[in-house]
Formats: C-alpha cells, sequence, structure tokens
C-alpha cells in the first residue's frame, strides 16, 4: 500500500519534468550503469530504465524505494536503502545523477565531503557524477503569490499540499509547505512540514568535489519553471 510519505514526496516532486532533458543529456553521453542518488519514488530511475538503462535507486527512505518498486512490475530498477553519506556498492556506475537538490540535503560539508568519497568509490574511470543545486535565496517565485496547492484523491481521501513560506537561518534556506488531508468523511488534518536546503554555490561544490579526488568538468543548467527555480548542474569526471 502507497504510505503518506510517498503520497506526499510523489505531490511535492513528482511532477517536476524541466530537468528530464539535462539527465537524458548526460546519460546519452555517458554508458554503462546509472546511479540515482536520493531517488525517492523513482521520477528519473523509472523513466531511464524505461530507456534500456540499468538503474539502481539508492534513498534513505524505504516507503520511496517501496513506491518505486510498486511502479516497476518488471523489476527494472535495483533499489538501495542507505545514506548517500555512507554507502557501498559492489559495482561502478558510467553516470551518478544527484537530482533536485538532494545534495542540498546531506547536512552541509561534512555530510558533502563523505557522500562525494563515496561517490567517487562507485564512479567508473571516466564516468560523471552530477549534482544538480539551486539558490533558492534568489526564488523571485517567492515574491509572489504562492504556487496552487498539488493535490490527489486516493481510495477517498484528498491530500492537497502546498509550498507557503520560505525562511532563512544560518546557511540554510527552508521551505515550508502545509499539507492536508481530507477525510474519510468531513475529517481534515493539517501538517506543517518545512525542509531545510543548505545553501552552497556551483564554485564551492566543485572545489570540494576536487579535494575529494574527482575532476571539474562542465556545467549544465535546468531553467526556471512556473513552480520551481532554475538550477546547475555541476559535473565531475571520476
Ligand atoms: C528532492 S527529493 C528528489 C527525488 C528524486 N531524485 C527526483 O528527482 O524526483 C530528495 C530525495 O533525497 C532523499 N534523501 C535525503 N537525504 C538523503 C540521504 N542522506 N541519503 C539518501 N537519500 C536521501 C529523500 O528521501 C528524497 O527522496
Amino acid at each position: 500500500m502507497t504510505t503518506h510519505s510517498a503520497i506526499w514526496h510523489q505531490l511535492e516532486c513528482g511532477s517536476y519534468d524541466v530537468d528530464l532533458d539535462c539527465w537524458l543529456g548526460l546519460a546519452a553521453d555517458y554508458g554503462g550503469p546509472i546511479l540515482d542518488i536520493g531517488a525517492g519514488t523513482g521520477r528519473l530511475a523509472l523513466m531511464l530504465a524505461d530507456r534500456g538503462r540499468e538503474v539502481t535507486a539508492l534513498d534513505n527512505d524505504q516507503e520511496l524505494l517501496t513506491a518505486l518498486a510498486a511502479h516497476d512490475s518488471d523489476g527494472r530498477v535495483t533499489t538501495l536503502c542507505a545514506d548517500a553519506r555512507d554507502f557501498d556498492l559492489p559495482q561502478q556506475f558510467g553516470l551518478i545523477i544527484v537530482a533536485m537538490l538532494t545534495v542540498q540535503l546531506l547536512g552541509g560539508e561534512e555530510g558533502r565531503m563523505s557522500f562525494f568519497g563515496r561517490a567517487r568509490k562507485a564512479l567508473s574511470p571516466g564516468g560523471c557524477l552530477a549534482l544538480a543545486i539551486a539558490d533558492l535565496s534568489d526564488d523571485s517565485a517567492a515574491d509572489g503569490a504562492p504556487a496552487a496547492p498539488d493535490s490527489l484523491q486516493l481510495a477517498g481521501i484528498q491530500f492537497s499540499t502546498q509550498a507557503v513560506a520560505l525562511h532563512e537561518r544560518d546557511q540554510q534556506i527552508g521551505i515550508e509547505r502545509r499539507r492536508e488531508i481530507h477525510g474519510p468523511g468531513r475529517s481534515v488534518q493539517v501538517l506543517a512540514a518545512t525542509d531545510w536546503i543548505d545553501a552552497v554555490s556551483a564554485t564551492t561544490l566543485e572545489a570540494e568535489g576536487a579535494t575529494a579526488g574527482l575532476s571539474v568538468t562542465a556545467r549544465r543548467q535546468i531553467p526556471d519553471s512556473e513552480d520551481y527555480v532554475g538550477s546547475t548542474v555541476v559535473c565531475f569526471n571520476g
């Protein structure tokens, strides 16, 4: 059964698609198996497997990986529940993707350096590690009205979620969301959730990766969309 964690994830990340061309371009440029770090419910992992690629999806939330597997009846995607800062895999990958600001969820520089060490080991020689980051302090969408809520109905229960505010604290931006569960009957549950995103520039990320022994290569760009600020994809070769 789908859990609430997977429902919120699907509602808050599932419809994002302006980055697809970027990841497909990288997949065309780099052969071999793909490791999707922070894969969530498989928005990218399933899309890449659909195109015939061998994909491993890593996430630290088993509920999300279970939802991914529920959409993968042929078992094309290998899943691994592990922390991105502390994983070990027996194989190496031609492309490691870290989409949708996942690298900004790893607990600052210390967490990112642990991650870079693991990723370097998992990257094939000549392969590519690509990480999408954004500067949310520059989110012009935050100056206007909040985006409309996203919602879905499941077994008579309506789930809706809406980003309502951005907050700032030491080196982090918080995205505050209002989540509502309507039903069964007339019951309404309102939940507040804030995701704290580390502020990190592309230049800093490149310096950290270089310190971990990776070679910086050309950045790529993901454009703004109506609801999401654009991002920079920082790339390294193994
Ligand atoms: C913004 S979502 C991106 C989901 C997916 N990559 C996509 O593009 O649709 C971030 C994902 O990173 C996962 N995550 C956060 N911290 C993690 C960690 N330390 N190790 C592994 N996964 C993590 C979350 O569970 C979540 O699925």
